[in-house]
C-alpha cells in the first residue's frame, strides 16, 4: 500500500527522558494540570527504569528515568539534560509508514513491533531523526488503553487547577547551522510532509541574533514540525545557545493547543508556571492585529498573551520559561482562531524578551 502523509492522524504520545521521573511527573501534573494515569517500575516487573504516564485531554506524556547505572537513558540525560527522546505520529498503518521512511533514507531505530495485552494490540516502529531524538509511528486502532507496560497509577494526584490543555499543535526542532534544509527535505521524503513556511535570513532578527526556520507539515495539517537553525548575528543566537547547552540538536519546544487561552494561562500562572515576559509597549504597537478579536485586549495584556494574524484569522500564544535546569526545552500555549501561522510577527518581541533572559545568564 502506498504511503502518504494523509494517513497521519496527529501526534500521539511524547517520551521524556529525565533524571528523576517521579519529580518530573509531579511537576507536570501540578503545574500543567496532567492526571498521572500509569506507572511502570520494579513493582510492575520492570527492573531498569521508572516511567509515569501523564494525560490531559488528548495529550499524553511518558516520563522516564533509569534506575540502574550505565543505561541509555542516563547517557541521554548526561549529555542533554532532561529532554524529549521520542516524538510520535498516529498513523493508520505503521508498516507502510516505516517502510516508506526507510526506503527514502531514514535510519531505523526499531522495526515495527506489536504489543499485546488485555486492552488490545498496539503497533509501533521508530526511525532516528535530529540529535538523539526518535520518531515513532503508532497505530492504536486496535488498542483501547493508553500504552502497554503501564499499570494504573495508585499514588496521590498532584493536579491543582484545570488548565484546559487539549493536544499538541506543533513540535519544534533546533538543528545545527546548515542543517535546516537537510531536515526539512528529510521529512518531505521520509514522511511525505510538505514545506509550508520558510522564514529567511533577515525576516526574523534582532540587533543581536537571528535564526532561519522552515515549517514542514502533513498534507492534512495533522502534524506540523518547524525546524530552526541559527543564523549569523552580532551576538550568540538563542538557537546556538540551545545547541551548545544541549550538546547537539533536539526538540526546542512543544506547542500545546487550548480552546480558551485566557483561562489556561490564568490557571497555569496560578499553578506556578513561569512565562516569558512581554514588553509593556507590545500592546500599544500591535495596532491592526488587535481589531475584531473575541478577547479583551486588557486581559491579554494582563496575562502577557501574544497575538498574531494572517489572512484566515488570528492566533493567541505564550511561551513558558525553559522547564529544566538547562535553557533547552520549553512550551508554547496556543489558541488558533483560524490562523495557520506560528506567530511570526511576534518573533521580534519574543526574541527581545528571550535575549533579556539570555543576557542574565551571561550567554549573549
Ligand atoms: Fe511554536
Amino acid at each position: 500500500m502506498a504511503y502518504s502523509s494523509l494517513e497521519i492522524k496527529g501526534f500521539d504520545y511524547v517520551q521524556h527522558y529525565v533524571g528523576n521521573a517521579r519529580h518530573s511527573a509531579y511537576y507536570y501534573a501540578r503545574l500543567y494540570g496532567f492526571d498521572i494515569a500509569g506507572y511502570m517500575g520494579p513493582e510492575t516487573g520492570v527492573r531498569d527504569r521508572i516511567s509515569y504516564l501523564l494525560t490531559c485531554n488528548e495529550l499524553m506524556f511518558a516520563i522516564t528515568s533509569a534506575i540502574v547505572p550505565e543505561h541509555d537513558i542516563h547517557n541521554f540525560v548526561t549529555r542533554h539534560g532532561d529532554g524529549i527522546r521520542e516524538i510520535t505520529f498516529k498513523v493508520t498503518d505503521v508498516y507502510s509508514a516505516f517502510e516508506h521512511a526507510i526506503a527514502h533514507g531514514a535510519e531505523m531505530y526499531k522495526k515495527p513491533y506489536t504489543d499485546k495485552d488485555d486492552q488490545g494490540t498496539l503497533v509501533r516502529g521508530s526511525v532516528k531523526i535530529y540529535g538523539d531524538t526518535i520518531l515513532t509511528f503508532v497505530d492504536r486502532s486496535k488498542y483501547s488503553g493508553l500504552l502497554p507496560g503501564y499499570e494504573p497509577y495508585e499514588g496521590p494526584q498532584m493536579k491543582l487547577e484545570d488548565t484546559g490543555l487539549v493536544r499538541i499543535d506543533h513540535i519544534v526542532g533546533n538543528v545545527e547551522v546548515g542543517k535546516m534544509n537537510f531536515w526539512a527535505e528529510f521529512f518531505e521524503k521520509t514522511a511525505d510532509l510538505e514545506t509550508f513556511i520558510h522564514f529567511d535570513k533577515g525576516d526574523i532578527s534582532t540587533q543581536y541574533s537571528s535564526l532561519v526556520s522552515k515549517v514542514v507539515r502533513s498534507k492534512n495539517t495533522a502534524v506540523r514540525l518547524p525546524i530552526n537553525e541559527p543564523a549569523e548575528g552580532i551576538k550568540k543566537s538563542q538557537i546556538e545557545e540551545y545547541l551548545d547547552v544541549n550538546y547537539g540538536a533536539g526538540v526546542q519546544h512543544i506547542a500545546i493547543e487550548t480552546a480558551d487561552i485566557v483561562k489556561t494561562i490564568r490557571a497555569m500562572r496560578a499553578n506556578g508556571v513561569e512565562f516569558i515576559g512581554t514588553p509593556q509597549t507590545y500592546y500599544e504597537v500591535i495596532g491592526d492585529r488587535a481589531h475584531n478579536i473575541d478577547e479583551d485586549i486588557k486581559e491579554l495584556a494582563e496575562l502577557d498573551i501574544l497575538l498574531d494574524r494572517d489572512e484566515k484569522g488570528y492566533l493567541l500564544q505564550l511561551f513558558t520559561q525553559p522547564v529544566g535546569d538547562r535553557p533547552t526545552l520549553f512550551y508554547e500555549i496556543i489558541e488558533r482562531k483560524g490562523c495557520d501561522g506560528f506567530g511570526q510577527n511576534n518573533f521580534q518581541s519574543l526574541f527581545e524578551s528571550i535575549e533579556r533572559e539570555q543576557a542574565r545568564r551571561g550567554n549573549l
